[in-house]
């Protein structure tokens, strides 16, 4: 049985007095969960975060990070600076990065083979546009993204890896993937992953379903037999209604 994994993006929001009032009132909504809670939070929140999530259930993550360990790479982060401070995952390729910042699947790639280096477990964002579902090629799509990220990683490493499947169409829009589409997406990825490191791997791998994700639809998708919880955007912003959705299933 694979566990469920709940990831709050806060993206560019929250101040750290905002992160600290966060956290305090977030962490005993979910002290009990059985469920994985990570929340990724702006470079400038991290260390607020990490020491008001010590002695809580809550892990940490980063949005983003620099392939290089260092060097002239003026405002870049390592992942080697991440660990440094107790990190422990990285969000790496999400949509609005290869979008806005040029990211691309061979950045990706090294990048996630830069964090399993510095032994953070990368949250690996793949997803289609609006146009690529309407011509019917999300498949092709979301299964070359996998492929090229994981090109070169063994499957040793695979099991540090989360694969957080987030549909463009439906981030931020309010429009949420309907469940058997979601699960039958997230179903291709795993078949591709089955391919490249055999079936054991593939039903092991946390894969996680991304986009307009809220306490009022969390239920029904996390409930589908191949969505390993979300990766949540604007919902997780809000103590209350982030911890509803962790707490899909009490
Ligand atoms: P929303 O939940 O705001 O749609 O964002 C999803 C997302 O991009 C999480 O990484």
């Amino acid at each position: 049985m694979r566990k469920k994994v709940i990831a709050g993006n806060w993206k560019m929001n929250m101040l750290p007095n905002e992160a600290i009032d966060f956290i305090t009132e977030f962490a005993p909504l979910v002290k009990d969960t059985k469920h994985e809670v990570i929340l990724c939070v702006p470079y400038t929140d991290l260390f607020y975060a990490l020491l008001h999530a010590q002695g809580t259930n809550i892990k940490i993550g980063a949005q983003n990070m620099h392939w290089e360990e260092k060097g002239a790479y003026t405002g870049e982060i390592s992942a080697q600076m991440l660990k440094s401070i107790g990190v422990e995952y990285v969000i790496i390729g999400h949509s609005e990065r290869r979008q806005y910042f040029a990211e691309t699947d061979e950045t990706v790639n090294k990048k996630i083979k830069s964090a399993l280096a510095n032994n953070l477990k990368p949250i690996v964002c793949v997803g289609e546009t609006l146009e690529q579902r309407e011509q019917g090629v999300t498949e092709k799509i979301i299964t070359t993204q996998v492929e090229k990220a994981l090109e070169g990683i063994s499957a040793e490493s695979l099991a540090q890896i989360i694969i957080a499947y987030e549909p463009i169409w439906a981030i931020g829009t309010g429009k949420t993937a309907t469940k058997e589409d979601a699960n039958d997406t997230i179903k291709q990825i795993r078949k591709k992953i089955a391919e490249i490191y055999g079936q054991n791997e593939a039903e092991r791998v946390i894969i996680q379903y991304g986009g307009s994700v809220k306490s009022s639809n969390a239920k029904e998708l996390f409930e589908m037999s191949d969505i390993d919880g979300g990766l949540v955007g604007g919902a997780s912003l809000k103590p209350e209604e982030f911890s509803k959705i962790v707490k899909f299933d009490e």
